[in-house]
């Protein structure tokens, strides 16, 4: 699935993603001499840390832009403009790494199995992204706005659930060592525009069929819709639930 990437914006009002993120490093396991795969690593904030707990450590993202934005941002790593499904790699990476990427990916299995092919033998997997249930109040307040001008919303997202996601990975030849799903409210930057900021970037591609005014209204009357469930009085808080998973091969 494309989304077409805002970098910029991702970095100014979006940086929360990378930094939940850091939580998750410390599953890395502290050896020395490690290959260290961030796959999806966006403009590279994670990848930039990453450097400090292996000797090799590379960036991949399907996105030319977030590429760019990380090579100059965070250039102490090295990246590449990669698709993690057509990945090659075999037996080649000590830890795959990977931060609020898998949601966007609509084939786990496939994806599983490309990542156990790119571990080494006991290589671990370290990933987390959005969990069944993630958002589900934004995505029912942004469906019953664009119900009241004439459209659907039909959800991009692969949230799994610790269950299915957790096959997948048996299934893929991998070894759990942990999978569990979690709460995971998150303030979001901009006081009232805030919303409205994250649904931009987040559902591009749903309000790109709609011109500037409509956009505008639906984003309004999906604040609306939302409002008494996310809304703290001081700012909105999105109802994140994330999987969080460590294996191995
Ligand atoms: C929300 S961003 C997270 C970026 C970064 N990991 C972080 O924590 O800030 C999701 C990233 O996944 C990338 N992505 C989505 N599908 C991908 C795929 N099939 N292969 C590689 N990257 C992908 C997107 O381009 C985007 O940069």
């Amino acid at each position: 699935m494309l989304l077409k990437w805002n970098a910029q914006l991702y970095d100014q009002q979006h940086d929360f993603v990378a930094a939940y993120g850091k939580g998750l490093l410390t599953f890395i396991p502290q050896q020395p001499n490690q290959a260290i795969l961030d796959l999806g690593c966006g403009t590279g904030g994670l990848t930039a840390q990453l450097t400090q707990l292996g000797h090799r450590v590379l960036g991949i993202d399907s996105s030319a832009s977030m590429i760019a934005e990380a090579k100059q941002s965070h250039p102490t790593a090295e990246y590449q403009v990669q698709n993690a499904l057509e990945m090659t790699y075999q037996n080649e990476w000590d830890v795959v790494f990977s931060n609020a990427v898998f949601h966007w990916i609509s084939n786990h299995q496939l994806l599983m199995n490309q990542i156990a092919r790119a571990l080494k033998p006991n290589g671990v997997l370290v990933c987390e992204f959005g969990a069944a249930g993630n958002i589900a109040t934004i995505e029912h307040g942004f469906d019953a706005a664009l119900q009241r001008v004439g459209g659907r919303y039909q959800s991009r997202f692969n949230f799994a659930t610790a269950e299915t996601f957790g096959n997948e990975v048996e299934r893929a030849g991998m070894t759990i060592e942990q999978v569990e799903t979690y709460d995971r409210p998150t303030p979001l930057k901009g006081g009232e525009a805030g919303l409205a900021n994250w649904a931009r970037q987040f559902f591009a591609s749903d309000l790109a069929r709609y011109n500037d005014q409509q956009q505008t209204e639906i984003l309004t009357i999906m604040a609306d819709n939302v409002r008494s469930t996310l809304w703290d009085g001081q700012q909105w808080v999105a109802d994140y639930r994330r999987l969080r998973c460590v294996a191995h091969r």
